[in-house]
């Protein structure tokens, strides 16, 4: 699915504002903070990690697949892209200024959910930023539920979970942004966009 997805996922981006607001706030914030590296993981075709560029975020992107981290490649010549896993990043503890899953944590087990955040919580500076975009449960009744999604296995969080997790790995809740069901046109889930920051290791 990658070719297909390449296709069309880099318009979708840019054509619908409240996809991207939190993303130049993140940048901007980062900037203010000072800068730094900062990895776009799950970055698919790389996107995001070119409008952080275009932004003036030293942003890089990570991807498990080979075939997504091509057609990043490809697309944004002189942008860097590694394969890799967010689960287990060949990055250094506490050496980035902030951290990107752009409907990448998806794709992540619940049982799995709080290691992998622990592992984007290592990789952050103090101070350091995550924003993470995902399609969301309403309400708290549950914390992840299972979704149909055309290339792998995928569940959507309650916002609160997350932001719990996220504080279990010294990360603090800075701004969210929820888009009504109503805009998702396909399934009717809300979109969660969930900004952190690191206040303690
Ligand atoms: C729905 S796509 C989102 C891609 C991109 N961030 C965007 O905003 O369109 C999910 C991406 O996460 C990647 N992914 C899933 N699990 C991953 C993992 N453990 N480590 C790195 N990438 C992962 C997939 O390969 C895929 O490119």
């Amino acid at each position: 699915m990658a070719d297909a997805y390449t296709a069309f996922i880099g318009e979708a981006f840019a054509g619908e504002p409240l996809n991207h607001v939190m993303v130049q706030a993140f940048a901007d914030l980062v900037g203010q903070a000072g800068g730094g590296p900062v990895a776009d993981v799950g970055c698919g075709p790389g996107h995001v990690t070119a409008y952080l560029r275009e932004r003036g975020v030293d942003a890089f992107g990570v991807d498990l697949s080979p075939q997504l981290v091509a057609a990043a490649r490809a697309a944004n010549p002189g942008i860097r892209f590694d394969v890799g896993d967010m689960g287990a990043l060949s990055v250094s503890p506490g050496s980035l200024a902030g951290v990107v899953a752009n409907y990448s944590l998806i794709h992540t087990p619940p049982d799995v959910l709080p290691t992998t955040l622990a592992e984007l919580s290592r990789v952050l500076a103090p101070g350091g930023y995550i924003l993470t975009a995902f399609q969301a449960l309403d309400g708290n009744d549950a914390t992840a539920e299972p979704f149909d999604h055309k290339v792998s296995p995928a569940w959507r969080y309650s916002p609160d979970h997350v932001i719990d997790l996220l504080g279990q790995t010294g990360l603090q809740e800075v701004a969210r942004l929820v888009i009504a069901p109503a805009e998702d046109p396909v399934r009717g889930f809300p979109q969660a966009h969930l900004l952190a920051r690191k206040t303690r290791d």
